[in-house]
């Protein structure tokens, strides 16, 4: 299968950028579109050219890396998957794909389809995690969660921090994101302790970089993760409860 690809070039943070045409000629619908960057690079540097920039890693849906937008869409048209995971099948012969970063205020373009997400990992820096110390593993029969709520946290806790969410708000809001990571951690008996303190300060760090909220709902449409809209009212009661309990935790 012949696919004719306008892919974003950017030589650095300050370079204007342009797109280019390329033509890969011998893809197939098993390839996901990382593996049609590959064919596209392996190409470009048999011609001598500098490959495309663009990240990879476990190439399983897992760790969050490959994001990428394509035909205006973060991951690609396939509701919930990764680009790792976007597969050709549904492309024709000789159609024409377009490949640009995942676009974004909060994420600057680091080179060609690379950004910068690091606006993500400061809001986890600011309170996305357990700081008390939370001593040895308790007996399992002392500390009861019941399995509905495990469940829940684990749902929450499935977000792989991709930032696709952001780049496909029309306000680049991280309310999905923020909103797992509330949830997840507020679930469970250890997050619970500083519950208030981190609302505050994810909050906080939040609004620095990203977007109100308006409750469009594409996030939830690109998220792989399958992070629910739901996750999204988890700021807004996160919000008002660390607004009532300043005091308490
Ligand atoms: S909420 Fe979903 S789309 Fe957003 S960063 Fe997490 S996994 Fe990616
Ligand atoms: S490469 Fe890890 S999620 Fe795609």
């Amino acid at each position: 299968m012949r696919l004719v690809l306008e892919v974003w070039r950017q030589d650095d943070p300050r370079d204007q950028g342009r797109y280019e045409i390329h033509e890969v000629d011998d893809a197939t619908p098993e390839m996901s579109i990382v593996e049609l960057l590959d064919r596209l690079n392996d190409q470009l540097v048999e011609e001598g050219r500098e490959p495309v920039a663009f990240e990879s890693d476990c190439r399983e849906g897992i760790c969050g890396s490959c994001g990428v937008t394509v035909d205006g869409i973060p991951h690609g048209p396939q509701p919930n998957t990764a680009s790792c995971h976007q597969r050709l099948a549904g492309y024709q012969d000789g159609r024409r794909i377009r490949l640009e970063p995942l676009r974004s205020a909060a994420f600057p373009v680091i080179r060609d389809l690379i950004v910068d997400r690091s606006a993500l990992d400061q809001i986890i820096t600011a309170g996305g995690h357990v700081a008390i110390p939370a001593g040895g593993a308790p007996g399992a029969d002392s500390l009861l969660v019941s399995h509905e709520q495990a469940e829940r946290a684990l749902d929450m806790a499935a977000c792989i921090g991709c930032g696709a969410c952001v780049a496909a708000c029309p306000n680049g809001a991280a309310h999905l994101f923020v909103g797992s990571k509330l949830a997840h951690l507020s679930l469970l008996p250890t997050g619970k302790q500083e519950r208030g303190k981190r609302a505050r300060a994810m909050l906080a760090e939040m609004e620095q970089d990203f977007g109100p909220c308006s409750l469009y709902g594409e996030c939830a449409r690109v998220c792989p993760a399958k992070i629910p809209l739901t996750a999204i009212a988890v700021v807004d009661k996160e919000a008002l409860r660390s607004f009532l309990r300043q005091g308490d935790d």
